[in-house]
């Protein structure tokens, strides 16, 4: 049986969800996920994007439903991300008279993933030229590396409505709630549209910045994104979030406290610290153990706090693997522009402060205070006064 939604004049919604994958792109785990296709009925039919192949039999019936007999004239690919990608062959095979749209990064992952004959499917487009499918003009906005180089907008001039490919979309299936405004968008999803946003395209912050610029000036009544829910309320919050995040901003003066323990000694420190930092008024403290949190938290929460206080232990002569992994991982996002204060433990081998600071230096505008404490195995009292002064220094840059 279909499922589908009327969205907009001429505008379907003709895409599913799922929860049976644990992990996005085998590695982000998601506790469900939504794979948006459009379909626009104008003069000429228009299929924007198709799905991941696990729904890929759900948005075939979808397509054959609402096209109702008629045939598939375009094909627009705004993402060649298999999630977004690996049902296009299926959609070839049904309507071989389709015309693809695309651009020339476009058209080279497409003979890079298929083997049909792309040439000849294809109508390569250029950045900022328009097309007409009767009563709409589309445009197609080059949004290269948000997310992948291919990437493009399409932009319906006639309904100002904006199909965003990976941009301003989250984890998290809609659950019928196909609108953002059908739900508590910041209860239901805002760590995840963080989470998504940190982790896919985090990197490429002045390439997201590029997008956002070419989309200034330009009305929007609706945001269709390829995952999660369709804005069509209040854009410009998702919008300056995104703006935040791609500049590297952090959304929250707090203090994200990341540790790893292998006895309990340095989880104490930890705590001891949230504590002294909370007596001091410092107000939305997360302690997270590295050990049994995801990275893709640690990133997003990274990004969302102007803070971050690093208590490492000694293991193997070396930072503890999961917090070597945890800075890795901020690194390649690229993360910029935060505050560090570090702790090491150590028994016998001291010293990892030093290379947390030497991995730290190689990132952009990572300001690591002074102040720092070494505890070797277990704090004592005599070291409070190190402690405090650490708090002193972190709640002067807090407030
Ligand atoms: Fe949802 Fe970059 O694909």
């Amino acid at each position: 049986m279909q499922c589908t939604r009327k969205i907009d004049d001429d505008l379907y919604w003709i895409g599913s969800e799922e929860r049976k994958y644990s992990l996005f792109e085998n590695i982000i785990p998601i506790n469900g996920i939504s794979y948006n296709s459009y379909l626009l009925l104008d003069e000429k039919t228009v299929l924007l994007d198709t799905v991941d192949y696990s729904v890929s039999r759900q948005f075939l019936e979808n397509l054959k439903y609402r096209l109702n007999g008629r045939k598939l004239d375009y094909l627009i690919v705004n993402h060649m991300e298999p999630d977004h990608s690996s049902a296009i062959e299926e959609v070839i095979l049904r309507y071989p008279d389709v015309k693809i749209i695309g651009n020339i990064q476009t058209s080279k992952m497409l003979k890079q993933f298929f083997n049909f004959d792309v040439d000849s499917s294809m109508q390569i487009v250029k950045d900022d030229e328009t097309i007409s499918t009767g009563k709409h003009n589309l445009k197609f906005i080059f949004a290269p590396m948000v997310h992948w180089p291919e990437v493009m907008f399409t932009y319906d001039e006639t309904s100002k409505i904006l199909f965003s490919a990976d941009a301003f979309g989250t984890f998290g299936a809609l659950n019928g709630n196909l609108f953002n405004d059908d739900s508590d968008f910041e209860k239901c999803y805002l760590n995840n549209a963080r989470r998504y946003y940190c982790n896919i395209v985090g990197k490429y912050g002045m390439q997201v910045q590029s997008a956002l610029k070419k989309l200034n000036g330009t009305e929007v009544k609706k945001i269709c994104p390829l995952h999660g829910p369709i804005w069509r309320d209040n854009i410009s919050y998702i919008i300056e979030k995104y703006n935040k995040w791609s500049k590297y901003e952090p959304e929250d003066k707090s203090i994200i406290i990341i540790y790893s323990s292998v006895y309990g000694d340095t989880e104490n420190v930890a705590n001891i610290l949230a504590n002294k930092l909370s007596e001091k008024g410092i107000k939305n403290i997360k302690v997270f153990d590295s050990s049994n949190t995801d990275f893709s938290i640690l990133v997003s929460e990274s990004f969302r706090c102007s803070n971050i206080a690093i208590l490492s232990t000694t293991y193997n002569l070396e930072v503890f693997p999961k917090i070597a992994e945890y800075i890795d991982h901020i690194r390649r996002m690229n993360l910029q522009n935060r505050t560090i204060s570090i702790i090491e433990n150590a028994t016998w081998a001291p010293g990892v402060s030093k290379s947390i600071k030497e991995q730290l230096s190689k990132m952009k505008n990572m300001n690591v205070l002074e102040k720092n404490l070494s505890i070797k195995s277990s704090i004592k009292d005599e070291q409070e006064n190190d402690l405090n002064n650490i708090v002193d220094e972190i709640v002067s840059t807090l407030k």
